[in-house]
């Protein structure tokens, strides 16, 4: 009863209007979006940021003294200032810009590993982490002698705490875990994992692709040393993604790559590098990307999250109770504590005949092993199909899915 109430307080309709993307169809019908996980749909908003840039101020930033420089330069660092308070960071000088999760891992695992990692030190990571989480790991692993310990979950994807517990030790230097798992949608406990590994004295980046569309972030209050999202799945661009990092940690941290911006000095014999957060972004950033990633974090704020997060609830218990009717189906990561993420197989069917057959019918979700292959194989399984939900779906569409798995069940049985 709740959960319809919310809906109906929550104008999709008027969402919808806002996302040009959203009226087109694929191979003759309407296009249905339930992909949100590898990427969500772009309000006009954010669109219009990218022409307005492109069309009024392009230049380049921090470095002319010209007009449309210093317009782009205070567009650039207004996202910084919104990044900082949608994900409750105390400084700007904390919130570094990357490409997106993957580079903000690879940011920390580089500088803070080569520095802070040697032989025998270990790093923690849990079973459902992205390969995002895990490779860069390996890589700086593999560098410093260093060594990876996984925590185990459960049948349904549920973090093991107490496993995580018997797995700290003062060797423990980074746990590194997901806030979110993009293939099955299940919530980490990033909070007591943070604590929990504070007491041993480790730091701890958490992963917030999945979690920063879907739920309330502040880093502040987890006391979270790393967070890492891209912006591209919080309704913003491609290529737009943050690092926040705790300044104590950053200030002693080595830059990642070197060039223009990050430096204070050069000469032929040495370079003194810049203060933070340029320190960490060498060359000409993602300009245009960044500056409009502030209107999706503004489209987000200003359409409310605790109202996206009731309604994408509706949609998720909605999804789960009509697919399990569907025979031989199963949900993976069918848990209380997830976010709208709805992965599953179906006897008989394999996951990639499931996504074609379902976009002939203009459905758009992902199959395969969602860049989690350890997970799949824990699993045991090759992989499933995932519809994820935004803000923007409805429950129509959910009927459209189970009409569509029912044409696919048919079809291939
Ligand atoms: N990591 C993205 C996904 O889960 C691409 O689809």
């Amino acid at each position: 009863m709740e959960s319809v109430m919310n809906l109906s307080r929550f104008d999709v309709q008027k969402i919808r209007d806002q996302f040009p993307i959203l009226t087109r169809s694929v191979k003759g019908h309407p296009l249905v979006y339930l992909d949100n996980a590898a990427t969500s749909q772009k309000p006009k908003a954010v669109i219009d940021a990218l022409t307005d840039y492109y069309t009024g101020y392009n230049a380049n930033i921090h470095r002319g003294i010209h007009t449309l420089a210093e317009e782009a330069t205070a567009a650039f660092e207004r996202t910084r200032e919104t990044v900082r308070s949608f994900i409750g960071a105390s400084a700007v000088e904390e919130i570094i810009f990357t490409r997106g999760t993957t580079e903000s891992i690879n940011l920390v695992a580089s500088s803070w590993g080569r520095t802070n990692l040697k032989a025998g030190d270990e790093i923690i990571l849990s079973s459902l982490e992205h390969h995002s989480n895990i490779v860069p790991w390996h890589m700086i692993a593999e560098a410093t002698g260093a060594k990876i310990k996984v925590v185990p979950i459960n049948d349904e994807g549920e973090f093991q705490f107490d496993e995580f517990e018997k797995l700290l030790s003062a060797k423990t230097k980074i746990v590194s875990v997901v806030h979110a798992s993009n293939a099955l949608g299940v919530i980490n406990p990033v909070k007591k994992i943070i604590d929990a590994a504070h007491r041993f004295g480790a730091v701890v980046l958490i992963d917030g692709a999945q979690s920063t569309v879907h739920l309330d972030i502040d880093v502040t209050e987890l006391d979270c040393d790393f967070f890492a999202f891209s912006g591209h799945k919080v309704y913003g661009p491609t290529g737009a993604g943050v690092l926040y990092g705790r300044r104590t940690l950053l200030e002693a941290m080595p830059p990642f790559q070197g060039g223009g911006e990050m430096i204070r000095e050069v000469t032929y014999e040495k370079t003194t590098y810049n203060d933070l957060p340029y320190k960490f972004e060498a060359g000409t950033p993602n300009i245009a990307d960044t500056i409009a990633l502030k209107a999706a974090l503004d489209f987000v704020t200003e359409t409310g999250k605790a109202a996206i997060r009731a309604h994408e609830d509706t949609l998720l218990e909605y999804a789960t109770t009509e697919l399990k009717k569907l025979p031989g189906l199963k949900i993976h990561g069918d848990v209380e504590k997830k976010v709208s993420v709805v992965s599953f197989t179906i006897e008989g069917i394999h996951p990639q005949d499931i996504g074609i057959l379902l976009d002939n019918q203009g459905i758009a979700v992902r199959t395969g092993h969602h860049c989690a292959e350890p997970l799949m194989n824990r699993l045991c399984i090759p992989g499933t199909s995932r519809a994820s939900f935004a803000m923007y779906n409805t429950l129509e569409e959910i009927d459209s899915l189970v009409r569509g798995l029912q044409k696919v069940i048919k079809m291939m049985r």
